[in-house]
């Protein structure tokens, strides 16, 4: 039943103009000061958004109210630009030292020790009580492996996730290693978790939404028969570890927060090369896959740019 055909049953004048006002209201979609803000916040549209800015002329204040996204400065963008660096470096470390034979202990130590020369810190240590400087995840474990005496074997695919300040900057680039000789399924899916990580980037430009990342990878990835990991997600990063909004690698187009210029995030996709579903171990860290099945993982830290993005985190893919 329409709002029109009840108003016709009421005689009574005060309650007839209330409905009246109620319609109109609907017609023009206005939204009143004491209404629920459409945000989503919970609060009152006239303590949250009605107060926002334009979001035309200050994009900067209007993300940072609606979805508590830090768009950042050239300056800022130039600090996690030099601890990105400062990660990439760390990386071509790793790469020289990873190989059958070694602990994951000793990655830390070098990931550790490289950092404090280059005068970084390492982000993950004592983050929310991790206690390494970097996480290890071989095989079977998706992420937030605790490096430890587990020795790396010939054929292990090996993801090196390194975190990095500098000067106040964070910036995060994960990699996943061979160590030895592969095997095919290790190959395959390593070579589709790194196509899905640059599917996902081509797609990033003013306008893009987080929702077309997400669809980008998973779309890819699930055509190649790997399945896509829900329970940790890319996030923003630069000023702290974790900033919003989160980055999805799953999900549908024209979804989500619309990507504009000077937002840095990053996308690290985990796949999978058996089922999605997820399991962690007793120390609270160590993600694994519940069928015990292989799965890699590529990050990269990026900006989205005038025309695109650039990556903070460079690496080839
Ligand atoms: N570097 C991981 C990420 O990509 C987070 C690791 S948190 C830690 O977001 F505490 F385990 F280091
Ligand atoms: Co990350
Ligand atoms: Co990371």
């Amino acid at each position: 039943m329409g709002i029109f055909s009840r108003t016709k049953k009421i005689t009574d004048n005060k309650k007839k103009r209330k409905i009246l006002v109620l319609s109109k209201k609907e017609d023009n979609r206005k939204i009143g000061r004491n209404d629920p803000c459409p945000c989503g916040s919970g609060l009152k549209y006239k303590k949250c958004c009605m107060k926002t800015v334009n979001p035309k002329t200050d994009i900067k204040s209007y993300y940072l109210k609606k979805y508590g996204i830090r768009i950042k400065t050239p300056e800022e963008i130039e600090g996690i630009r030099k601890s990105g660096i400062l990660v990439m470096e760390t990386h071509k470390e790793v790469e020289k030292i990873i190989r059958p034979g070694i602990t994951t202990d000793e990655i830390n130590t070098l990931v550790h020790e490289f950092t404090l020369k280059n005068g970084g810190i390492p982000a993950p240590l004592n983050y929310r009580g991790y206690p390494k400087s970097v996480c290890v995840s071989i095989n079977e474990v998706i992420c937030h492996g605790i490096p430890g005496p587990r020795v790396i074997k010939d054929g292990d695919i090996v993801n090196v996730d390194i975190t990095t300040i500098l000067n106040g900057f964070y910036a995060d680039a994960n990699y996943t290693y061979f160590a030895g000789t592969p095997s095919e399924d290790a190959k395959k899916l390593v070579f589709n978790c790194r196509e899905a990580l640059k599917r996902g980037l081509e797609v990033v430009a003013p306008g893009a939404t987080i929702g077309d990342i997400g669809y980008a990878i998973q779309s890819f990835a699930e055509q190649q028969g790997c399945s896509v990991v829900r329970e940790f997600v890319g996030h923003g990063v630069g000023i702290e570890f974790h900033e919003p909004p989160q980055v999805l690698h799953f999900g549908r187009r024209g979804f989500g927060v619309p990507l504009v210029e000077n937002m840095t995030f990053t996308i690290e996709p985990m796949l999978n090369l058996g089922k999605k579903d997820v399991e962690i171990l007793d120390d609270g860290w160590t993600a694994i896959t519940r069928d015990r099945s292989l799965s890699a993982q590529f990050e990269q830290t990026i900006v989205v740019t005038e025309n695109g993005y650039e990556s903070l985190t460079p690496f080839d893919l």
